[in-house]
């Protein structure tokens, strides 16, 4: 499940993760988890300085891959909480587009799929280049969309919920922001696999996107 901030992917692909029995992972929470650690080390943004912290935290994420209350761990503390705050959003496109915590982070999602294909009833993964880049030959690829000022409104929601403040005007410029980022830079830009099925959710609630892919799930023999 690969697509752009506000799109509902984090909705939908828990509850599509739920009512499968299969496991779930949010590749996003990773790059997050490791920007965490890049603060906390109070850098000042060189870039090999940057890499070198987050390349020596991999190794301390864990992810909870249980749909029901996925976290993510860093060295046993559960920062699922504090990922979500406005520090991490900030920088965790600069950190996500450093091409050697790309292929760190890429080699331990590979690792969690196989052992969820072996040991669960399938997995749902959700990020930006889960499709083109993490598992090429998914079964199933869905690449969810919707306009940026949708995306904002629901952004600002979610962050009113979680207690943060949300004015509407800073929320839309954070969306262009990160949008850029992620869909200009060089290391497994956001765009949708050429094999995905692209769904815009503009007009769609979240049981509507839910609907519709668990009938694309079981037109393709992946639910029983
Ligand atoms: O889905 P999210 O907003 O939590 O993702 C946080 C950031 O991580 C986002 O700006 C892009 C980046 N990301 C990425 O580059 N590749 C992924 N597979 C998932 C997220």
């Amino acid at each position: 499940m690969d697509g752009p901030s506000g799109t509902g992917k984090s909705t939908v692909s828990r509850r599509l993760a739920l009512a499968g029995s299969a496991a779930y992972l949010d590749t996003g929470a990773m790059y997050r988890a490791l920007t965490l650690a890049v603060l906390r080390a109070d850098l000042e943004g060189s870039e090999p300085a940057t890499e070198s912290v987050a390349l020596a935290a991999v190794p301390d994420l864990r992810s909870v891959v249980d749909p029901g209350a996925p976290r993510i761990l860093l060295a046993d503390e559960d920062v699922e909480s504090e990922i979500r705050g406005p520090e991490v959003t900030a920088a965790v496109s600069a950190v996500s587009a450093v091409p050697a915590v790309r292929t760190a982070l890429v080699e331990r999602q590979r690792a969690i799929v196989s052992d969820a294909l072996a040991t669960e009833g399938g997995i749902v993964v959700e990020g930006r280049d889960i499709g083109s880049v993490v598992v090429p030959d998914a079964p199933l690829k869905v690449y969810l969309t919707a306009s940026e000022q949708v995306r904002a409104a629901r952004r600002g929601a979610q962050d009113r919920k979680a207690g943060r403040s949300a004015d509407i005007g800073t929320v839309l410029a954070d969306v262009r922001r990160r949008d850029r980022l992620d869909s200009t830079r060089k290391t497994s830009p956001l765009h949708a696999a050429a094999d995905a099925v692209v769904l815009d959710t503009d007009d769609l609630s979240v049981d509507a996107v839910l609907e519709e892919l668990l009938r694309l799930v079981r037109e393709r023999g992946l639910l029983t």
